[in-house]
């Protein structure tokens, strides 16, 4: 909700009426970040993150982008495997980026994919 808020864009996966996905970027001069994707629980490990992730990387370079940046925490397996797969490589780690459990901090891998 911020980030449509704030007028970053989005595209979400439909199915009929029910959303299957979704996902939020922030173009930058040169460049996109893409602020989060995700696909319903129920409809995971069927091709449609890398679908949608396609689309977005496709999307941006239409608009001129040259290069795609994220962050994602370690922990977060499928999606550091699913970014990892279609092009992305890690580029740095940015320490105690995110809320953990417990009050902890997790770290943020940074990965970039040219377009
Ligand atoms: C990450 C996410 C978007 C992947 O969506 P998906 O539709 O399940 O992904 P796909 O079926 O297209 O899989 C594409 C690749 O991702 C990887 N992957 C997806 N789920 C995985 C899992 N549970 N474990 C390991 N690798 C996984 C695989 O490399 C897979 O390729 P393969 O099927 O050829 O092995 C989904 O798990 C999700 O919504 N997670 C919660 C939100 C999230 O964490 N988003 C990322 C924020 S940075």
């Amino acid at each position: 909700m911020d980030s449509l808020t704030g007028g970053h864009a989005a595209t979400v996966m439909l199915e009929e009426e029910a959303v299957l996905g979704y996902a939020v970027c922030m173009p930058l001069p040169g460049e996109v970040e893409l602020l989060n994707i995700t696909v319903a629980p129920a409809a995971r490990r069927g091709g449609l993150g890398r679908m949608l992730l396609a689309h977005v990387c496709a999307d941006a370079e239409a608009q001129g982008a040259q290069r795609m940046f994220l962050e994602v925490r370690v922990s977060n397996v499928p999606a550091r495997a699913l970014y990892a797969r279609n092009g992305f490589a890690e580029v740095g780690l940015r320490r105690a980026y995110y809320a953990a459990a417990d009050g902890a901090r997790e770290d943020a891998i940074l990965m970039a994919r040219e377009l």
